[in-house]
């Protein structure tokens, strides 16, 4: 079947439709039609191109999804040379000085003569292209190579939507632009996400990831990664009659549908330029793309060309750097430091380095498995970023820089500090000294966590004084907190005698508790309030808990093998043991009772539920009676609630007990259910 004229004028108004709105979705960021109906213009236009292959144009938005592998990458002879700039190795303004005193003395003007006029851009952290498009029609795309010779990649640039296929306006009849291609930060982070979940090889920054994709050889691949781009240049024009500036002609491209970057301005004299500079230096770290630095163009091309070149750079341009965000250095060593919460947290050690400003020593990895994502080695070249204020990082290593002598990273058995056992929960990235009390690092965490209301009840020992009783090393176990006197406090900054003995009162009456709450302030790992009664009710007293195995604590109500592991390996090191003789010598004391008996009566085992207010006892006091009884309390009520005890304006828990079909009590249903057990 031939086309008929219908036919074909249908698929030039598909395409043109089409297009509009990629522009309009991918340049301008403003779609104008849903997604449904773009995809229904597109499909039917597919349909056309699939039943007339003739109506298939290059530029139809159809070829950008990607066609056949290349067998390789074909040579490309620039007709306009591809240069590149000199760079200002002087990174602050006196940079734009020399770059102008250049300019004005080939340009043989004095100082009486007015200041030139310039074009400041950004320096985007991509790879440079050419684009040539004949009769508004894009027919080639090439990297710059060595400058005269690229490689032509047209099959894959064809897949990145920022490009046009077909420009809009009146386009000349030949046009070479020349750009950036890069990828955002987001969109290379959402490419990392992928590709991490895939379980694939991570990509190092985004820069080398577009380079990659542009020149993959299978298109299918390019089309994947979420390539952007900019035009700022021009190469081969034929016969075009140029717009008389830089700025217009970035102008003029917008008009074409070519993307150009909105921080462009046209800046008078050396001033212009540091304010330009200046303004785009505190804007880096938050625009979406990398940029190593701005460009400043003189903006008429009669001065350009008056200006010409020196060997292979051009005289009217200068790119002038910022401080590099990503750098290579050695890793010297990785170093395991630990947390208040007693996590090991893997730091490098770098041989120093100036990046992003400030010079480099060290920066944090995380955890052992970042490391292993990360792939680096003890003794590798490894590429290390800081961006802004963010906190430097390990990219990754340069494998190809590799001598044999490196080593892998082999988390420590025992706490660096406190020498007490490392332990990780097979679930967890984190490992973890298990030295709680007893380590340094965990001991001002530790003793706040005694201290607290649902533990000890020390009133008025918070965050501050913990600080200076630790730093000024007054207390080191809270074995040391029973032997204060008011001399050592009285030591301490900003501590008025009458706070001191406030503080040594509250200490007073901390001295005798519960042993749920004395368990609790040990703070065992993943042992919370809930659990420490369970235990104080099970085993009744101390010495039965801290002699018990791994395969006795499973059988607490609610306590798992993970539990079991912790509260095991918790009393199995020798210094926890101690301080708790200590706490012991210095006159803490609990209630002990003899092993919980299981409770036979009504309530035992049984999961209640509090709502409203109860004619005469506080929610606190119906819990307490509850637990004692042998049942448990929970603030949610499902389908493993037993009874829901509803006083005064119940509400919505209530609700959910009559749709679940759960008893509902009152006070006194709840008073005789007890006395039953
Ligand atoms: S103009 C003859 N403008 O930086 C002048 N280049 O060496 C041609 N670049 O390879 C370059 N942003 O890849 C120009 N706004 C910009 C740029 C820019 C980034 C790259 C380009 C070039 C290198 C300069």
């Amino acid at each position: 079947m031939i086309a008929s004229a219908l036919e074909f004028e249908r698929a030039a108004r598909l395409r043109r439709e089409l297009e509009a709105h990629n522009h309009a979705y991918y340049v301008l960021d403003a779609p104008t039609i849903p997604d449904a109906e773009y995809d229904r213009l597109f499909r039917e236009l597919e349909a056309l191109e699939r039943d007339y292959p003739e109506l298939a144009t290059p530029d139809s938005p159809t070829q950008r999804v990607g066609g056949a592998p290349m067998p390789e990458l074909a040579a490309v002879r620039h007709a306009v040379p591809m240069l590149s700039i000199r760079t200002e190795t002087d990174t602050t303004n006196g940079g734009v000085v020399a770059f102008d005193t250049r300019v004005r003395n080939a340009l043989g003007l004095g100082s009486a003569d007015a200041p030139v006029e310039y074009l400041g851009e950004l320096k985007f952290d991509g790879l440079a292209i050419s684009l040539r498009y004949e009769h508004g029609v894009l027919v080639r795309a090439a990297t710059r190579g060595d400058g005269e010779t690229g490689e032509d990649v047209t099959h894959n640039v064809r897949t990145i939507r920022q490009i046009p296929l077909r420009l809009s306006g009146k386009p000349p009849a030949l046009l070479e632009v020349r750009g950036e291609i890069y990828m955002r930060r987001d969109d290379f982070q959402r490419l990392n996400a992928r590709q991490e979940q895939a379980g694939e090889k991570l990509f190092i920054n985004p820069r080398n990831t577009a380079a990659g994709a542009v020149r993959q050889l299978d298109p299918r691949i390019a089309a994947k990664r979420p390539l952007s781009f900019f035009a700022y240049g021009l190469g081969e024009t034929g016969d075009w009659a140029l717009p008389p500036t830089q700025a217009a002609l970035l102008d003029a491209f917008a008009a074409f549908g070519l993307p150009v970057c909105e921080h462009r301005v046209v800046a008078v004299g050396v001033d212009g330029l540091c304010e330009f500079h200046d303004r785009i230096a505190a804007l880096r770290d938050s625009l979406p793309y990398d940029i190593d630095g701005v460009v400043y163009k003189v903006n008429r091309f009669d001065l350009q060309r008056e200006l010409g070149f020196v060997t292979r750079e051009p005289r009217w341009a200068v790119a002038h750097k910022y401080p590099a965000q990503e750098e290579i250095t050695e890793l010297l060593d990785i170093e395991v430091q630990v947390g208040r919460t007693g996590a090991l947290t893997p730091v490098a050690r770098l041989k120093p380095v100036f990046v992003g400003g400030v010079t480099v020593t060290n920066a944090t990895l995380h955890n052992e498995e970042e490391i292993l994502r990360k792939g680096v080695l003890i003794g590798d070249q490894v590429i290390v970023r800081r961006a802004g204020d963010v906190i430097p990082e390990v990219v990754g290593p340069i494998v190809e820089r590799r001598k044999g002598g490196e080593r892998a990273f082999v988390m420590p058995t025992r706490c660096p500090v406190c020498a007490s056992h490392v332990e990780k929960a097979e679930d967890e990235v984190v490992a973890r000294c298990t030295g709680g009390l007893f380590c340094p690092a965990q001991r001002k965490q530790a003793l706040l966590h005694f201290a607290g209301r649902r533990a000890m009840d020390i009133e008025g020992l918070g965050d501050k004084l913990v600080d200076q009783l630790v730093e000024a090393g007054i207390v080191k176990t809270p074995a040391d907190l029973y032997r204060l006197g008011v001399l050592a406090l009285a030591n301490l900054q900003r501590m008025a005698e009458k706070s001191a003995a406030n503080l040594l009162a509250a200490i007073e009456k901390s001295r005798h508790t519960t042993l749920a709450r004395f368990i609790f302030a040990l703070g065992i790992r993943n042992v919370g309030e809930a659990t420490a009664k369970d235990l104080a009710r099970y085993f009744g007293a101390l010495d039965a808990l801290m002699d018990a195995t791994p395969e006795r604590l499973v059988e607490v109500p609610d306590v798992g093998p993970v539990v079991a592991q912790s509260i095991a390996g918790f009393f199995g090191e020798a210094h926890n043991r101690e301080v708790i003789e200590q706490l012991r010598a210095a006159g803490v004391t609990w209630e002990e009772g003899a092993p919980a008996a299981p409770v036979a009566g009504s309530a035992s085992g049984k999961v209640f539920v509090l709502t409203g207010t109860l004619p005469t006892m506080s929610r606190d006091e119906a819990k307490a009676l509850i637990e004692a009884h042998g049942g448990k309390v929970s603030g949610s009520v499902s389908k493993k609630t037993d009874y829901v005890v509803a006083g005064a304006e119940a509400g919505s828990k209530l609700a959910k007990a009559e749709e679940l079909g759960v008893a509902v009590l009152d006070q006194d249903g709840l008073l005789r259910l007890l006395e039953q057990g």
